[in-house]
This record gives C-alpha cells, structure tokens and sequence, in this order.
C-alpha cells in the first residue's frame, strides 16, 4: 500500500514474512519516493524496543532520523538484541519520508508520530491541518504532553483520547479514524497503525496500491484493511448523531477554542494573517536558496509560460486579490494580464483562446459565478488554474490544475485572511514563472525577503488595533467613506470599501486616485471622510498630487502611509502607520488597517460582523451541488 507523497505502507496478511523482509519492503518502498525531495524519515513496525522486540505484534516501535533514508537504514541495522529472523503470520508496518513544514527537522519532528510514549496509537502524514493548534490546545487541557512540533502529533494525540472516551462502545479502528478527522481541518492523507488492532491498516484520501490494481480515496473517504479485506466508507463530516461522550466535549470546547479570545470570528480571522500567509508559503518558499515550487503546478509551469495571455477571473474579494496582484505579475510573466469579474466576464461571452491561461480566485470554490465561468473556459479548451482555499471544492476539482492556499477556514462572512493569502499565492505564482530569468533574479530576491519578513510586519500593522477603533469611533455616525490612491493600492481601496460596505452598511467608495479631477473630486468637502493610501513607491508624486487637491478642497484626509514619511503626514487629519516593504507587497500592509476599520465602525454601529449572511450566501449564489 502506498501514496505519492512519500507515504509507504506495507501489509502482510497470512503470508510469513521475517522482520528483515518487512523492513527491507519498507526500505524499498522509501527509496521509490526519494525523489520527492524530504529531509528525515522514520519507520512503526511491530515490536517493543530493542529486548521486547520479540513481543511482537504488542507493541511498536518507531524508528527515525533526520537525513538520508540510507542513514535510516544504518540505524536499524545497527540495533542490538534484535531478532530480524523473527516471523510475523500478520504484520502492518509504516514509513514516512518528511519535509519539514511545521517544526525543524530533526528526530523529535519526523514521523510516524505517535498518542504517547508506549505508541498505543501512530500515524503518517503528508499534508497540512489547519486547525491543530486549538486540538492542541484541547488536548493539553485533558492532560496530554506534546514533544514535537509538527500539526501531526496533535492526530496522533486525539486519536487517543477518542479511542480512550468511547473505549465501552468497542468501536472498530475504521470507525475511530472517522471520528478523528470529522475534528480535522485541512489537507491530508494519513495511515494509523495501532497496538490496539494488530495487523489492521487505515488510511485516509491518499492511493493504495493493491497488487497491480489501484484505488484512488477520494477526500473523506476511509480504507481500513481488517482480516485481509479492504473496506472503504464515505465519512461524514458533519454528524449530528456522534454517540461518543469524548466527541462532543471535544466539538463544544473547540467551537469555543476556535474564537479565542475574539468578539467575532472576522476579529479572529484578521488577527491570524501573520500565521496564515506563513501556511499559505509553507513548504513552498525557500528563503536560503530564494526558490519558489508550488506543487500543485510543478507539471503545468511549462506550458503556463508558453501561454499568450492571463485571465484571472473572481468575484468580490477574491477579485480584489487578482486586481492587486496584476502589476507584478505583468512585470514578472511579461504577458498580459486581464482580471474580470465573473458575472461580466459570462454576460459578455468573453473570448478567450486555447492559449489563454483562466486563473479561477475563490475562498470557497463554489462561488456560482465563478464556477460557471470555470465551465465556460473549459469548454473553450484553455487550461484552467484554481487558487483556492477550499480543499476538495468544486473549483479546486474541476481545474486543471492549481494551488490551495491553506488559509484555514473562513468561518466571518467578511472575507480578510484569504485575500492577503491570495495576494501572497498569486506573487508566488509569478515568482515561479520568472524563475529562469537572470535580468529578473535581483527584484525576485528582494520581493523574497519582503515575503520572509511579511509576518512580522503584519504583527506591527495590527498592533495600531487602538488607535484604529479610536478613529472608527469618530467616523461610525458617518453616511459615507471615500477610499483613494493608485497604482498597487487601487485595488486595497476597493476591497476596504467592499468591508465596509458589506459589514457597516454604511456607503464607501474605492476611488483611483488618477481619476478624481474627472468627477469623484466633486464629492469632496470639509464633512466628507475621505481616507487615502498613500505609499513610497512609483506613484507617490501622483498620489502627493491627488493629496494636494483634497486638500484644496477643505478635505480632511485620513492618511495610510509609510511610518517614516513625515513628509507626506504633515498633510494629514490622521495618519495611520504601516512598516514600508517592498512595493508590490505593499498592499497586504495597507488593506490591514481598512479591514480593522471596517470590523470597528461594525461594532460601533451596532453590527454582528459574523452576522449569518453566509448562510443566505450559501442559497442564493452557490450552484446546487
Ligand atoms: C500537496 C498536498 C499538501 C502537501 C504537499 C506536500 C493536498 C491537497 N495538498 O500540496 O497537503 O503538504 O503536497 O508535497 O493534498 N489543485 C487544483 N485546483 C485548485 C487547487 C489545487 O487542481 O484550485 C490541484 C493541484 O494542481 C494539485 C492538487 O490539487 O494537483 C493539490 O494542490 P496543492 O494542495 O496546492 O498542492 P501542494 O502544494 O503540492
Ligand atoms: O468564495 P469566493 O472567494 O468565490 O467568494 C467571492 C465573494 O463572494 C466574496 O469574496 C465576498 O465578496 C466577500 N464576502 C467579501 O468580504
């Protein structure tokens, strides 16, 4: 049995196999993956450590280490008091090849990971769960110890502790894995093995291979090989009959966990963006050697870059995202790149060529619109990519290809973290797609930088949280906003006129500042709020121009700008301070201090930010599955 993501696992069911041979198959099963590229490796077969070996089919043992495979090997053979002659009638043995993601890479951090330190329950895993800090919060609050550093160990954990509270219903272990990743969030394949079911096999949404014959696991689906058969069940995710007493704690507390400390899960959701554009790059960016590899595109990459033109095409704030992103990745692809609303895009049967490339933005992926164009562009045979945050979706199954940006859910029906993670995928997209360009390698470099530092600075931009809700309490009795600037921030004016259009109810306008003496300027006086994003990159004198004539015109301006431009504060009613980066990475610092504006001006009025709108959402524009 194995994946393609350096999973391997190996059953022997009634057919007598030494340890040698089961770790040799093992072995061998790693090497075939090795060239995935991975940075530690770890192995779970029957047998107690070192002189309890022999009480095979009891207990486990975990073997890893960082490095080579080879290395990995050595260790094993190295170890004394072993019977590697011993025979198992039955044996379920595990391997993993581990490229680090959360935590270093070192032994503690390699997997299989395991429930405790007698291995009563191990897992492998290749993927990402998003929500594994609150499980870890969970299970540190029923007592369990943590020693890595990885999202896995927290399965490993929880595994446990339902198998431990429903330990009166004799459940069997395929049962056991549905109930653990009903909790899980995220991408994932994973094998369990366990002491308690020796000789049983389950695995989750990754491919067993059979003899010659092949078994794709769709998402949530759950194989359990139990007396030699294979049995696969569709889990549900959602289970609103769960009989364990250990599941409901575990979904009341987590409900809880998940808001933390904030009001709304808007307030959440904003908070977390120094965490989620992390996981949106994790594994993908290398800031030693400054290279980018998005898996999902890897094979598509070449024929992508033979391509005449880019259409990104996106509804709401998804369609921001591309606006933002759409000068860099014009200079980087030196293609040209249009950015379309869905719904125009279908209502003007859009022409579009079999060497166009659809770009296809949704947090979903299961916006009507949006998929409906998908289906359009197909039919027209161009090669269709989806950016999507939502694993399994309609859009990120039916492109071609694509990237999952790993935001985590987005529960507040304001969207905010995904747009700055679709920001940080649609840079990276054009960062692979320059890659091999010499003339191009210094700017890549240096918006390679501005990513790694991106975290910290977004820590900073939240930080003016106060003084934000300060200036919200003097504008939230306010009829209207206007939003101005230009150049990478024409698109952050839109989206923080969308926020607050759509949380406070009350009027905002996004205006590009290039266009005010041609009518938004009319609008202008002394009582209007006027907000401009005025920033130190190509545009500034332009932006000093438009400054000026608001000015003139008795214009109050609330500035977000640059925190050392004392120059371009001297002209303003309130300044709001953002860390200077480079410019076409501007825009996540700048629509951060809009999207905390507009969830305090909702607040102030009165609002619930996380109102269930989505729900109406759900109804009105999602197509019917
Ligand atoms: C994949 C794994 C990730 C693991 C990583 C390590 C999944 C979902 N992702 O991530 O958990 O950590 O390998 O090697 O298992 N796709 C679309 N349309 C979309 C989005 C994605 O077709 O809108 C396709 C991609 O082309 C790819 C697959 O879905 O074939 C997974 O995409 P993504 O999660 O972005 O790939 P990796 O980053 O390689
Ligand atoms: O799920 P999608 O990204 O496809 O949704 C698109 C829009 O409906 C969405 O971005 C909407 O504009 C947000 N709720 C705005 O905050």
């Amino acid at each position: 049995m194995n994946s393609l993501q350096g999973i391997f696992a190996y059953l022997n069911y009634h057919v007598p196999q030494t340890r040698r041979e089961i770790i040799e198959t093992l072995f061998k099963g790693l090497q075939r993956l090795e060239y995935r590229g991975y940075d530690s490796a770890g192995i779970g077969i029957d047998g107690g450590n070192n002189k309890e070996w022999e009480d095979k089919g009891k207990q486990i043992s975990i073997i890893k280490r960082n490095g080579k495979i080879k290395t990995l090997e050595e260790e094993v053979n190295k170890q004394e008091d072993v019977d590697f002659d011993a025979e198992f009638e039955t044996h379920f043995g595990i391997a993993h090849t581990r490229w680090a993601t959360h935590g270093v890479p070192n032994i503690v951090n390699s997997h299989p990971q395991r429930s405790d330190k007698d291995n009563e329950f191990i897992v492998i895993h290749n993927g990402i769960i998003t929500n594994h800090k609150n499980l870890r919060k969970f299970l540190e609050s029923k007592g369990y110890e943590f020693e890595s550093e990885t999202d896995t160990e927290s399965i490993a954990k929880l595994i446990k502790y339902v198998h431990d509270n429903s330990e009166s219903e004799n459940i069997s272990f395929a049962t056991l894995v549905e109930r653990v990743i009903q909790q899980l969030e995220g991408a994932f394949a994973l094998v369990f093995k366990s002491v308690h079911f020796p000789g049983q096999a389950v695995c989750t949404s990754t491919i067993i291979e059979h003899t010659n014959r092949v078994i794709f696991l769709e998402d949530n689906d759950v194989a359990a090989v139990v007396a030699g058969c294979l049995s696969i069940h569709r889990v549900e995710r959602t289970p609103s009959d769960c009989p364990a007493r250990g599941i409901q704690t575990l979904q009341v507390e987590m409900q809880q966990m998940m808001k933390g400390n904030y009001s709304s899960f808007m307030q959440k959701e904003i908070f977390e963006q120094p965490e989620s554009v992390v996981n949106t790059m994790r594994g993908r960016v290398n800031f030693e050697n400054n290279t980018v590899i998005l898996g999902g595109l890897k094979d598509s990459i070449k024929e992508i870059r033979r391509c005449r033109r880019l259409l990104i095409i996106a509804c709401g704030t998804s369609y921001h995202s591309g606006l933002a992103t759409r000068q860099i990745l014009e200079e980087l692809t030196e293609l040209p790149v249009t950015v379309e609303l869905s719904s125009d895009f279908l209502d003007r049967s859009t022409p579009v060529f079999r060497d166009d490339v659809c770009f296809f933005l949704s947090q979903s992926g299961e916006t009507a619109d949006t998929l409906m164009a998908l289906r359009y562009c197909k039919g027209r045979r161009t090669l269709t990519v989806g950016i999507t945050n939502t694993v399994g979706s309609s859009i990120s199954r039916e492109t071609d290809c694509g990237v999952h940006i790993n935001a985590g859910p987005e529960i507040g029906v304001a969207s905010t973290k995904v747009y700055t993670s679709q920001f940080v995928a649609l840079v990276m997209f054009a960062l692979m797609m320059s890659e091999d360009r010499i003339s191009m390698q210094q700017r890549r470099k240096e918006i390679i930088q501005g990513l790694q530092n991106l975290p910290e600075q977004i820590k900073e931009v939240l930080s003016s949280d106060e003084e934000i809700q300060r200036l919200a309490s003097e504008l939230y009795q306010q009829k209207s906003v206007l939003i101005m600037g230009r150049g990478y921030h024409y698109a952050t004016c839109l989206e923080g006129a969308l926020k607050i259009k759509e949380i406070t109810f009350m009027h905002s306008e996004g205006i590009l500042a290039g266009e005010l003496k041609h009518g938004p300027l009319a609008l202008v006086d002394h009582r209007m709020p006027v907000i401009m994003v005025v920033m130190r990159d190509p545009t500034f004198v332009k932006c000093q121009n438009a400054l000026q004539q608001v000015v003139a015109r008795q214009g109050r301006p609330i500035l977000i700008c640059e925190k050392n431009d004392e120059e371009t504060m001297k002209n303003a009613y309130r300044a709001i301070k953002v860390p200077h980066t480079v410019d076409c990475l501007q825009g996540i610092l700048s629509v951060i201090p809009l999207q905390l504006l507009a969830f305090h001006l909702a607040v102030l009025r009165g609002y619930d930010v996380d109102d269930n709108k989505r729900l109406r959402k759900i109804e009105a524009d999602y197509v019917p599955m």
